[in-house]
């Protein structure tokens, strides 16, 4: 696999305008999603909720890929379509997360790494097989009292620069996400240096690794304060911060970054996108890979009646897709 395709792949990613959907919530995650709104966690139920979020009519208008698990991209359409094999024929494409989730990390208390380098490259080569064109690894960056540790963000950006390597030696655009959670209650500043901080670490190691910058895209968190830090911040305020952390951290050559939502409400988590490319031209296309602000709306809906309401759940969606993809483009109005 050549720099060029996976730097096509990534500049896909990210076409104007466009962006990507998060459903790869592990096993756990996306059962304490239902059971938040009540629907058994079945093996056929997982499928149906992807299914209706991945057929959604016209969805690659503003969606050019999403994010699928183990267990979703071998799962099929209720016509037996593969998901990936559903995607690729309708203009998405397929990515799949690959981390195995974060653990804590030793000597450090109240600080984890991820795990899940054993054996990725073997996994890399199979879901390549299955259509997965990218990849996610996740890493979480806790701030609280003495957190993060240097050791923490050398820990996590080493792993993520070795993910990254191995993506790119299987044909695979690695998402690199370092999230800093927004749990605590520290201001907006210290969110800053921490971002700041483990940006720069990252960088410093893919550089180390021989990762090709111009074919991986990073997926950042917002810099924001601490969801208990009881500040409230104006919308012109995290997109100035944000965008000057990125241009603090990020070189230029990357083709693209992509936002989670990292539990800010739906509106915020559009508006601040919105916000950071009106102040624009900015040195990459910055767009969305939301999870839960792409799918909390529907996935309430369709609790309500998983059969009457699959149509206004889907629209639910494409509603969700349409203002963030006008967001990636600083177009959007409440
Ligand atoms: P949220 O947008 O819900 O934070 O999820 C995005 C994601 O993929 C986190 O890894």
């Amino acid at each position: 696999m050549s720099i060029e395709q996976l730097a096509e792949t990534a500049l896909a990613m990210v076409a104007p305008g466009k962006g990507i959907i998060a459903i790869d919530e592990s096993s756990g995650t996306i059962a304490k999603r239902f059971a938040g709104v009540g629907i058994p966690d079945s093996e056929e139920n997982r499928r149906a909720y992807r299914e209706l979020l991945l057929t959604t009519p016209d969805l690659s208008e503003y969606i050019s890929g999403a994010i699928l698990f183990d267990e979703t991209i071998r799962q099929k359409t209720k016509d037996g379509v593969p998901f990936a094999q559903y995607m690729s024929d309708n203009g998405m494409i397929p990515g799949i997360k690959v981390d195995r989730g974060t653990h804590a990390l030793a000597g450090f208390p109240g600080e984890v790494v991820t795990e899940g380098l054993d054996g990725l490259r073997a996994r890399l080569e199979e879901y390549y097989k299955l259509g997965a064109r990218f990849a996610k690894w996740r890493a979480v960056i806790n701030i609280g009292d003495d957190v993060p540790s240097g050791t923490c963000i050398e820990a996590n950006a080493h792993a993520l620069a070795r993910y990254a390597a191995l993506c790119q030696e299987q044909g695979l655009v690695p998402m690199v996400e370092p999230e800093v959670l927004i749990d605590g209650n520290h201001d907006i500043d210290t969110c800053f240096e921490v971002s700041e901080v483990t940006l720069r670490a990252l960088f410093d190691a893919l550089y180390n690794q021989n990762v090709a910058l111009e074919g991986t895209i990073l997926k950042a968190s917002m810099v924001l304060p601490g969801k208990d830090s009881g500040d409230t911040t104006s919308v012109e305020e995290v997109a100035e911060a944000t965008l000057m952390c990125l241009k603090s951290a990020v070189p230029a050559i990357l083709p693209g970054i992509v936002f989670l939502s990292g539990g800010q409400s739906d509106d915020d988590a559009t508006a601040h996108l919105d916000a950071m490319n009106r102040m624009g031209p900015n040195p990459w296309p910055l767009s969305f890979s939301y999870g839960r602000a792409m799918q909390s709306a529907a996935l309430k809906l369709w609790s309500q009646d998983l059969v009457g309401n699959y149509d206004a759940a889907q629209a639910t969606v494409f509603e969700r897709a349409k203002a963030n993809g006008l967001a990636a483009l600083g177009q959007w109005t409440r």
